[in-house]
Parts: structure tokens; C-alpha cells; sequence
């Protein structure tokens, strides 16, 4: 009786994040520790990251499928940045739009808005462009720091009234230079969303964050591509990422003000934030 009452009140995350740390304790350690090394050279792995999505473009969709809530906390970020009703009459940018998840997330929250969506690896843009998108949705092949010259060659006006970037801002060689492109492409007083991995200001985040990659993420992404590299970078990446302090910092930087940051719901609570800021 005692235990079925227990049992009741196991929350999911409790419950997943439990399992994940069971299983991370069954890795073997000399797997842990392989090509795990704390240490991270974010300008090197940077610099290959484009080539990293393209070889796994073709398996992007299904691994993050697994994620639960991957989908909702993206339209969860794409509703925060507050746009009209419909977004009728507004232009919004999606930067490392991937395979279009973030762009779908735009498109469902906002059904009337022109979305331009850009991104640097051409095998992922391409799995995005094959999928049906309404009339008002273009898509761009360019790196977030050269989006001016890429949109002006694409025919494409900015400022833009709203702008989405997820999972973008870690894999940047140069976040300040980058994020003062992003803002630069805003009109005055338009929002954007960054959603992003940060656990570096909590150390349970961290941990949470550790053993949810090694017992399923890195695991999921060998089995299904042969190759964990991408996993292993993604953990690697987001341990070595800015804490929210930092990050909205930043923000406040690159010229945006009434910069905070909300969570999302699920195993990612704590983990998975949108920051938000106004130009
Ligand atoms: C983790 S995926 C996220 C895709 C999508 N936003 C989503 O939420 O599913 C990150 C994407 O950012 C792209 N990316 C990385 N660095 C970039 C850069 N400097 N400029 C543009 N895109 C970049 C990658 O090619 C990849 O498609």
C-alpha cells in the first residue's frame, strides 16, 4: 500500500532522470572517460561543427524525436517572443534552423508569419527543404556571421521583427562577434529567443545533464548513426557553454535590453532555457 502510494508520486522527470543515472553508473568507465575529455576545445570543434550536422542530417530528425518535449519547448520559446496573435505582417528569422524543427515550431506558432531560415550546413538545410512549408517559408545556406552578405545575395530584406535561435549559440567560434550579427539584423524593439543547453551555474544541472547523455543520448546516437561524435560533442559542448549568467550578459552586450530567462518543463527544466531580450 505504502508503495504503490510512492510509486504515485514519482514525478516523470524524477523517474527519467533516475533511470538515465542508473544507466550512466553501467557504462563502463573507460567509455566515459575515452573521447569524453572534460576539456574542450570549443574554437577547433567549432570550426568542424557544420561538417558534424551534415553527416548526421540524415538522422537528426528521428534522435531528437526520442527527446521528450524537444518539439513543445521549441513552439514554447517560438510563443515567448510575444509576437501578434497569427504573426500577419511580420518577417521572422530562424538562425541554424537545422531541419527545420525550429522553422516548424515558427510556422505552428505563428501560421501568418514570413519566416526566412538559415543555416551553414548544407545536408541539414537540405532535409529541411524537403519538407512541405507554407508559401512564406525560405530557406537560406549561410553562416550566422556572414548573414548580411548571405541574405542580400538571397534577395532577402531584413530588419526582421523577431528571430529564433536554437541550439545555435554554443556551436558559435565567436559568440559575442555572432550575436552582434544576430542583433544587428532586428528592428528596433524586436525580440529574440535563444534557446539553449546551459547548466554551467549548477552543478545538479550538470549532473543531470552528464548522465542523461551517457546513459541515453550518446548510446541512442551510436546505435542509430554508427558514430557518436555528434553526442559527444553535444555533451561536451554544453558543459563547456556559458552559465545563464553569463550568457545574459552577453545578450545585454550585443545592445539588448530586458534580457531575462525562463525554463522549460521536463527532464530539461533547469537544463534547457529560453533566453529572451529586446533589441
Ligand atoms: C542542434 S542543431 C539545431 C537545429 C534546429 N534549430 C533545431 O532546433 O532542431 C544546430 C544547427 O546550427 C547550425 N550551425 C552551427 N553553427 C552555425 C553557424 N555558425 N551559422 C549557422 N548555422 C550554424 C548547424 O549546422 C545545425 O544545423
Amino acid at each position: 500500500m505504502l508503495r504503490s502510494r510512492r510509486n504515485r508520486r514519482t514525478s516523470p522527470r524524477l523517474a527519467f532522470v533516475a533511470g538515465a543515472v542508473g544507466i550512466a553508473a553501467l557504462v563502463p568507465p573507460a567509455l566515459r572517460s575515452l573521447r569524453g575529455r572534460p576539456v574542450f576545445d570549443r574554437s577547433t570543434a567549432a570550426a568542424g561543427v557544420s561538417a558534424q550536422f551534415d553527416q548526421d542530417a540524415a538522422s537528426y530528425d528521428r534522435l531528437v524525436g526520442a527527446n521528450p518535449g524537444y518539439h513543445e519547448h521549441l513552439r514554447l520559446s517560438a510563443r515567448r517572443l510575444g509576437l501578434e496573435a497569427d504573426g500577419a505582417g511580420a518577417v521572422v528569422l530562424d538562425v541554424g534552423c537545422g531541419t527545420g524543427l525550429s522553422t516548424a515550431a515558427i510556422v505552428e506558432t505563428y501560421p501568418a508569419a514570413r519566416i526566412v531560415a538559415v543555416d551553414a550546413s548544407a545536408e541539414m538545410l537540405a532535409k529541411a527543404r524537403e519538407k512541405a512549408w507554407p508559401e512564406g517559408v525560405r530557406f537560406v545556406h549561410a553562416r550566422a556571421e556572414e548573414l548580411g552578405s548571405a541574405l542580400a545575395a538571397a534577395g532577402v530584406e531584413g530588419p526582421f521583427d523577431g528571430l529564433l535561435a536554437a541550439y545555435l549559440v554554443r556551436n558559435l567560434p565567436d559568440r559575442d562577434a555572432g550575436l552582434a550579427v544576430l542583433v544587428e539584423h532586428l528592428a528596433p524593439g524586436a525580440p529574440i529567443a535563444v534557446h539553449e543547453y546551459s547548466v554551467a551555474d549548477s552543478a545538479l544541472a550538470r549532473a543531470i545533464w552528464t548522465a542523461v547523455c551517457w546513459a541515453i543520448i550518446i548510446p541512442l546516437g551510436w546505435r542509430v548513426t554508427g558514430d557518436a561524435s555528434l553526442y559527444r560533442y553535444l555533451w561536451r559542448s554544453v558543459l563547456a557553454f556559458d552559465g545563464l549568467t553569463r550568457l545574459e550578459q552577453r545578450l545585454r552586450d550585443a545592445g539588448l535590453r530586458e534580457v531575462h530567462t525562463r525554463p522549460v518543463d521536463g527532464w530539461q527544466r533547469g537544463i534547457v532555457h529560453t533566453v529572451l531580450g529586446r533589441r
